[in-house]
């Protein structure tokens, strides 16, 4: 194995996430549906000597122990059985998924950890402990080591991979302000009280009123995707509405917020259609990216810079 491995961490948009309650653990129980971008993050892990770094040319980017590549980092040494601190690697960051937009940045940088690091230390972790360590990381953490097009339930963590979807192009627009998830997902418990202590009963009880639910659910994201979280956030941010209305007027088939946002994203059939629609809603951080499949992330993971 050679002493330097560099990764592609991609970005996710949340096609559609319907929020179904509040669960004893203090998530929330989801169905979303997760989809790959070739929007990217380049992690280059080298062996060196002296304590584990993680350098980024990003100043907001964390480079301590709360960031989700020296946590993982951590499991990937408990998945070895070891109880030292991770040290002996030097971790460079090239970020260009803008944090705390909903586009997974941390997660996927995160869940690529796990498999970089895992070859480096050659760590023989199973596709199920490597599972488990990541959900351990995040919620959205397991859905990186697959991609594509993936439904999420539970925490987003119980994944059932689908067919990829057609290949679309997607203009991404993040605002000039990021959202903590758990905000959003405070904002959701707000305008959602009576339902919240509803669903919560039905989470300890078992699994017979969620799948109900579930079904529910299901039946109404035939007719149309759709985020729940959106309307609350957009009750603090009503930017985000008008970004979504500008989608779609731009001709967009579909636009919505990604995740808790503050990313909004539109899905174009055609290159040149996302890229004019981009023009129009020109900003520092507008992207287009093409969809990817289950496929290309695994074959593009490894690509060298
Ligand atoms: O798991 P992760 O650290 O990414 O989640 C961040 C926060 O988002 C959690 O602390 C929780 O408040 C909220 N969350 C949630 N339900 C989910 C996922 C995240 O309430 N399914």
């Amino acid at each position: 194995m050679p002493p330097t491995i560099t990764v592609r961490a991609f970005a996710k948009i949340n096609l559609d996430l319907q929020v179904l309650g509040l669960r004893p653990d203090g998530y929330h129980e989801l169905r979303t549906t997760f989809q790959s971008i070739a929007l990217s993050d380049t992690i280059t892990f080298k062996k060196s000597r002296g304590p584990f770094r993680i350098e980024c040319d990003d100043p907001a980017f964390p480079v301590d122990r709360t960031n989700l590549i020296w946590k993982a980092a951590e499991r990937v040494l408990r998945l070895a059985r070891r109880r030292d601190a991770p040290s002996g690697v030097t971790v460079q960051v090239e970020k260009n998924i803008p944090m705390r937009s909903g586009l997974g940045g941390g997660s996927s940088n995160a869940a690529a950890t796990l498999r970089a690091l895992c070859a480096l230390w050659r760590v023989p972790a199973s596709e199920a402990e490597l599972h488990h360590a990541a959900a351990r990381l995040g919620a959205d953490v397991p859905y990186f080591l697959e991609g594509g097009t993936t439904l999420g339930f539970h925490r987003g963590d119980l994944l059932f991979p689908l067919d990829d979807l057609a290949p679309a192009w997607v203009v991404v627009v993040v605002p000039d302000f990021g959202i903590s998830t758990k905000d959003a997902f405070g904002w959701w418990d707000v305008a959602n009280a009576r339902q919240v202590g509803q669903v919560g009963r039905v989470g300890r009880g078992g699994g017979v009123g969620q799948v109900g639910r579930v079904g529910q659910v299901g039946r109404r994201s035939q007719r149309r995707r759709t985020n729940d979280l959106e309307a609350v956030v957009a009750k603090h941010h009503p930017s985000i509405t008008k970004l979504v209305r500008a989608l779609t007027k731009a001709g967009a088939f579909h636009a919505s917020l990604s995740g808790s946002g503050s990313a909004v994203f539109g899905m174009f059939r055609r290159r040149s259609d996302a890229q004019s629609a981009a023009r129009t809603l020109a900003g520092p951080r507008t992207f287009v990216a093409p969809t990817l499949s289950r496929a290309a992330c695994r074959r593009l993971h490894l690509a060298a810079k």
